[in-house]
């Protein structure tokens, strides 16, 4: 084995000058081909030296620990207490002086028990270096027995049993800093019952009569004009009556696509026959899975794929799915022509669309054979 290192970016002829003592030295044994370094020498800290230094980083964590629920506290207060339309105006600071109030309570509070734990682990825990050989991974019963008695050592060496305030100030800080989260859950809306359901998120803008119009320039879809294999992107006409969130969460549920396929190349079941103008179907664009909107059409296998996590579905037989993680079919439209020939909705869905959730009645699903 070698006894010293030489320097590597030496040209020519090693002189004992080119070592370097301090490197690592190279091992000859395979199994270990670095020497163990070995653990520099302890040097104590200045709050295991000093008791009232110790006592002092105590008073301080706990400290720390201490104004959190006092954060906590003054987090849900101003979140009741402070309108939400008050706003700040101090030089570059423009806010709402409620989400300043609440960015600065519950960050605080997080940051204070993230450094009431630093202080704590570098101050008050024993900084003693130990280091063990890597091992199988399987232990045996006696390392089993050491390692449930060097747990029990760190339990001792983190001052837990004789600085008793820092656990349950940290149990405190830990348990009131959940607080603020539970009441800003509290306030994500009322409890989507059947009733509400109904109203809200089962509901869209399709109704008996209303125009379908295309997504791009609103213009009403008139069947004639459809091609065979072309698909339009569309929405109800009513859509644009709308503004704001209004009009982006109508249009989250009721957009759409229509295609126009060969009658005989296509399968309508019983139930549907109606439901169509010529092989002009229509279906909900919102994918089943999870929601992507959905428009890459195969016009030769009838085929709507999504883009997100490739659902495909096949509008040729009531938007069954082919392939992928959707596990529902597409919701159809039942459509009809007017009396000028433009298309027009004949009812509402008859299923939910979109995304599937617990609550959601899946009894009236379309699946494949059904008539
Ligand atoms: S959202 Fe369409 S496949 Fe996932």
């Amino acid at each position: 084995m070698s006894t010293k290192n030489p320097v590597p970016a030496h040209q020519g002829p090693l002189s004992p000058e080119d070592y370097d003592e301090t490197l690592p030295v190279a091992s000859s044994n395979p199994d270990k081909p670095v020497d163990d370094p070995g653990i520099e020498e302890h040097i104590e800290r200045y709050t295991d030296a000093n008791t009232a230094a110790g006592n002092r980083a105590y008073a301080q964590v706990v400290g720390m620990l201490a104004l959190v629920p006092l954060l906590a506290i003054a987090f849900v207060v101003i979140y009741f207490a402070v309108p939400r339309d008050w706003y700040i105006k101090f030089g570059p600071l423009h806010s709402y002086a409620q989400h300043l109030g609440l960015g600065i309570t519950g960050g605080l509070a997080v940051l204070l028990i993230g450094l009431a734990c630093i202080h704590w682990a570098k101050q008050l825990m024993n900084d003693t270096e130990i280091s063990d050989e890597r091992h199988a991974m399987v232990s045996s019963p006696e390392d089993r027995a050491a390692f449930q008695k060097e747990f029990d050592q760190g339990a001792a060496d983190s001052a837990l049993g004789r600085r008793r305030l820092i656990g349950g100030a940290l149990a405190g800080a830990i348990g009131m800093a959940v607080v603020p989260a539970v009441v800003v859950l509290a306030d994500l809306g009322p409890h989507p019952g059947k009733g509400l359901r109904k109203a809200t998120i089962e509901k869209t803008l399709w109704a008996d009569g209303v125009r379908l119009v295309t997504d791009v320039n609103k213009r009403p879809i008139k069947a004639s004009e459809m091609e065979i294999g072309q698909l339009v992107n569309g929405q109800p006409e009513n859509l644009f009556d709308l503004h704001g969130v209004e009009f982006q969460q109508a249009k989250a549920k009721s957009s759409i696509v229509v295609v126009r396929m060969e009658p005989d190349r296509i399968k309508i079941p019983e139930s549907r026959k109606d439901w169509q103008v010529g092989g002009i179907l229509c279906y909900s664009k919102i994918c089943t899975h999870v929601g992507c909107p959905i428009s890459l059409w195969e016009r030769t296998t009838h085929h709507l794929l999504c883009p997100c996590h490739q659902s495909t579905f096949d509008l040729g037989n009531s938007g069954v799915v082919v392939f992928g993680p959707a596990t529902r079919s597409l919701p159809q439209l039942p459509i009809k022509v007017d009396a000028e020939g433009y298309l027009v909705a004949q009812s509402d869905f008859t299923v939910p669309v979109g995304p599937s959730y617990f609550e959601r009645d899946s009894r009236h699903d379309y699946k494949d054979g059904d008539n």
